[in-house]
């Protein structure tokens, strides 16, 4: 079915939630739909609202917005080790760890609770703790609205890197993803290498699948603010990618700084949460905006906030950092 509304107030459909109005927002549950949609209420301007987890509005929008509402989960072929599934863009990613956790079926356990829909999931490649969704994604799908055709991607052709992928490059503002199709191991393969992650799996009795999504869930409650309460689209900023030069550089003088090996050779990865924390930031409040208490890495709406006060915060932020490091950190949420 399509759902079609206009002027409507979008504050709930944006984790921020900051006050906005879409002159004209769609809804769609089959992704059969897409040609009779854009027939109907087709622009030459559109923008894919999916679980508004990752976007923050800085005025009123004038696109039609799309949103995927296909909620299916599907098991399309299975065999002794493995199972792929296909998953409706609409499905809200930790209902669909909760399903795999169900099934005692590995792959994705360590991005629980990770907030918004597995059709946002390429996008970005969401990560956390070690693992990627570009680790079990095996294809995309996808409706191509200049030609008006459906085209299934293959993962190896999705340019997945860290919070990389080509849906936000070649093909952004080209295609709605209406699937992804995932492939799940029946073999037990725990990866607990990440910060506290194997401290808290031993204390709730070892790797079992159950035990490692409680203790993720566990962690990112403790650092992470809830949206309900607190206004936020999680991290913020994307950890910023630099040359092994600048990281020694910086390492010479803060021997404790987090650092990880980067996927490009000769780079390496930054906590840009530590750089904003170490610059003072962590806390920082201006108006109804905050960088917050328990992780530097995300900013929070203290209620009221508007788009343009967030972004106008979030530059205070880089330039401090800036200012201390000589590094530029940069948003890893989309602004609209
Ligand atoms: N740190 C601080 N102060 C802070 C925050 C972090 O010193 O306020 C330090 C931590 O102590 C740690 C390092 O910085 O040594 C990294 O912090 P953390 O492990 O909390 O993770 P992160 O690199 O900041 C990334 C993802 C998160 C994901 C976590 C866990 C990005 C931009 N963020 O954060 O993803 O949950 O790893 O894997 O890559 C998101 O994308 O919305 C998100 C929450």
């Amino acid at each position: 079915m399509i759902r079609y509304y206009e002027n409507i107030d979008i504050s709930e459909r944006n984790s921020f939630h900051v006050r906005q109005v879409a002159k004209r927002l769609v809804e769609f549950d089959r992704a059969e739909e897409l040609p009779e949609l854009f027939e109907r209420y087709g622009s030459e301007s559109w923008y894919v609202l999916s679980g508004g987890n990752n976007i923050l509005f800085t005025k009123d929008v004038e696109q039609l917005l799309i949103t995927p509402c296909d909620d299916r989960i599907e098991v399309i072929s299975e065999s002794e080790t493995a199972v792929r599934v296909k998953v409706g863009a609409g499905v809200e990613w930790d209902d669909l760890v909760a399903w795999s956790v169900e099934r005692e079926l590995w792959g994705i356990e360590n991005l629980s609770l990770i907030p918004g829909k597995a059709g946002a999931a390429p996008v970005q490649n969401i990560g956390a703790y070690g693992v990627e969704a570009k680790d079990t994604i095996r294809a995309v799908e996808m409706y191509f609205v200049e030609g008006g055709n459906f085209v299934t991607l293959a993962a190896e052709h999705c340019g997945f890197g860290y919070r990389e992928s080509v849906f936000k490059h070649s093909l952004k503002g080209r295609v709605i993803i209406t699937a992804i199709e995932i492939e799940l191991s029946k073999t037990p393969n725990p990866r607990l290498g990440y910060g506290d992650v194997v401290r808290e799996v031993e204390a709730r009795g070892g790797a079992t699948l159950a035990n490692i999504r409680d203790a993720i869930c566990s962690i990112r409650r403790s650092k992470l603010p809830d949206t309900a309460v607190l206004g936020n689209a999680g991290s913020f900023f994307k950890n910023p990618v630099v040359e092994s030069e600048v990281a020694e550089r910086l390492l010479a003088k803060y021997p404790d700084m987090p650092h990880y090996p980067a996927q490009e050779e000769g780079k390496v990865k930054l906590a840009a949460g530590w750089l904003i924390d170490k610059a003072g930031m962590k806390g920082a409040k201006k108006g109804n905006v905050a960088v917050h208490e328990r992780q530097a890495l995300v900013l929070v709406n203290l209620g009221g906030a508007t788009g343009s006060e967030v972004i106008e915060f979030a530059y205070e932020v880089v330039a401090t950092v800036k200012e201390r490091f000589a590094i530029e950190i940069s948003p890893e949420v989309n602004i609209l």
